[in-house]
């Protein structure tokens, strides 16, 4: 199977341009990466995976942000605004209180436009100009459409973004809207969403830039190689564990990729490599369900509902990507009620930590794995939170405490401040 761990560095074929190509993970097909468009596999509609016939070492890595990592990436560089680098934050009182040896959150919310979708689109509006394609899209739950739209821009491309219609946090909207994507709100849930971007990308009008575009997990994969750098530097090991957010389950594949070529190269043993563990709303966990009965594949929720609306999916495309990656590495999956996400979100607001709903469920799930003993005391965790506060200030409202209108007058202010 081409997703173990351990499968070995594969064989350059004649398809390949400069060292890379695509390649299906389901039949193995390979495809030149550069010459026409194409998302999955012409013969049999498998997932794509770009392939690389060097896998990177720590040796090959220099700068800093994503660019930093282009032995791992199809290119030297890329449109870029600039992301990646994001702080990996030490929260002591939230490790007290969950009881594991250390936990590190690495922010993504840090990156240009707030989320970790930077990091995929550098690469991906690079390709797509390599490619030559007119316009851009995506189906959002709001994040990728800001990073699309930001990026598209940055570009000097025209994009267009698909919304499931009220379930868009305010902040992402604006920003796509002064970005100046060009906006549809469906009448339907994000999976719909994609399905009809996919119709259009199907029918030549649009060039795809969802994370089923195999070339944006590959930069979403220096979110691993920046955790596993940055810890091994303040401790002299890699941490045992990562837990992160799960809707399309793109980063989850998209880390597991990193680490196998890590392992390809001899640049990081197997046994090293982090139990991938993600996590779900309650709402919307069809990689959870598919994780407990040791499935290969997801099957479609038709009704998700949570709080945390970056991750309301119910049809996860990547799921034949990431779940090898949750088994192979010893990971597991978890869901979590959106009362425990907001609980998580003021416990790392707390810390100076300001995510949105669906990163917090990172957090909240660690806590119910330690709760449960599935994660041990003696664990060295990273919880990655994926968005920033600022994505949602309606979720920031609800979970925090209200203003309190005072007159304008200084003893009527101390006044207040002594009731
Ligand atoms: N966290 C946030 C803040 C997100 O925006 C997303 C996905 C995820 C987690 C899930 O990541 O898909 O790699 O498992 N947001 C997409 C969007 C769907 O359209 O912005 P995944």
């Amino acid at each position: 199977m081409s997703l173990e761990l351990t499968a070995p560095t594969p064989e350059e074929p004649s398809v390949a341009d400069d060292g890379t190509w695509l390649e299906c993970i389901e039949c193995g097909a390979q495809f030149a990466p550069f010459e026409d468009v194409r998302y999955t596999c012409d013969d049999c509609d498998g997932l794509l995976e770009v392939r690389y016939a060097t896998p990177p070492t720590w040796d090959d890595f220099d700068g800093r942000g994503v660019w930093r990592y282009n032995a791992a990436l199809p290119f030297e560089e890329g449109v870029s605004l600039p992301e990646g680098a994001t702080p990996l934050h030490e929260v002591p009182r939230l490790e007290a209180a969950i009881g594991v040896e250390t936990l590190r959150i690495k922010h993504e919310g840090m990156n240009p436009t707030g989320s970790f979708k930077d990091r995929g689109m550098t690469v991906g509006v690079r390709v797509a100009k390599e490619l030559g394609v007119g316009r851009l899209a995506c189906a959002s739950t709001g994040n990728t459409s800001a990073a699309l739209a930001a990026y598209g821009a940055r570009g000097g491309m025209e994009t267009l973004v698909l919304l499931p219609s009220g379930k868009v946090a305010a902040g992402k909207i604006a920003q796509a809207a002064l970005h100046d994507a060009r906006i549809l709100e469906v009448d339907g849930n994000f999976d719909s969403c994609l399905d009809i971007v996919q119709d259009l990308a199907a029918r030549g009008e649009v060039y795809l830039l969802n994370s089923l575009n195999p070339f944006r997990l590959e930069g979403q994969k220096t979110i691993g190689l920046e955790i596993l750098e940055e810890f091994h530097e303040d401790y002299g090991t890699y941490p045992d564990r990562i837990v992160l957010p799960v809707g399309n389950a793109g980063n989850t594949s998209a880390l597991y990729k990193a680490f196998r070529e890590l392992v390809q190269s001899g640049a990081l043993d197997a046994d090293e490599v982090p139990k991938l563990t993600g996590v779900q709303a309650e709402g919307a966990a069809p990689m959870v369900e598919a994780v407990e009965n040791g499935w290969d594949d997801t099957k479609r929720w038709d009704d998700v509902e949570t709080k945390a609306t970056a991750i309301r999916i119910g049809n996860p495309v990547n799921a034949p990507k990431a779940l090898p990656g949750i088994r192979e590495t010893g990971g597991t999956a978890v869901s979590v009620s959106d009362e425990e996400i907001t609980e998580a979100q003021r416990d790392l607001a707390a810390e100076g930590v300001g995510v949105e709903p669906a990163s917090a469920a990172s957090v909240a799930g660690l806590r119910k794995l330690r709760n449960e003993g599935v994660v041990g005391e003696d664990e060295q965790v990273v919880c990655l939170t994926t968005g920033h506060l600022l994505k949602d200030p309606d979720a920031a409202f609800e979970a925090g405490d209200d203003p309190e209108p005072v007159p304008n007058d200084t003893d009527a202010v101390l006044d207040h401040l002594a009731e």
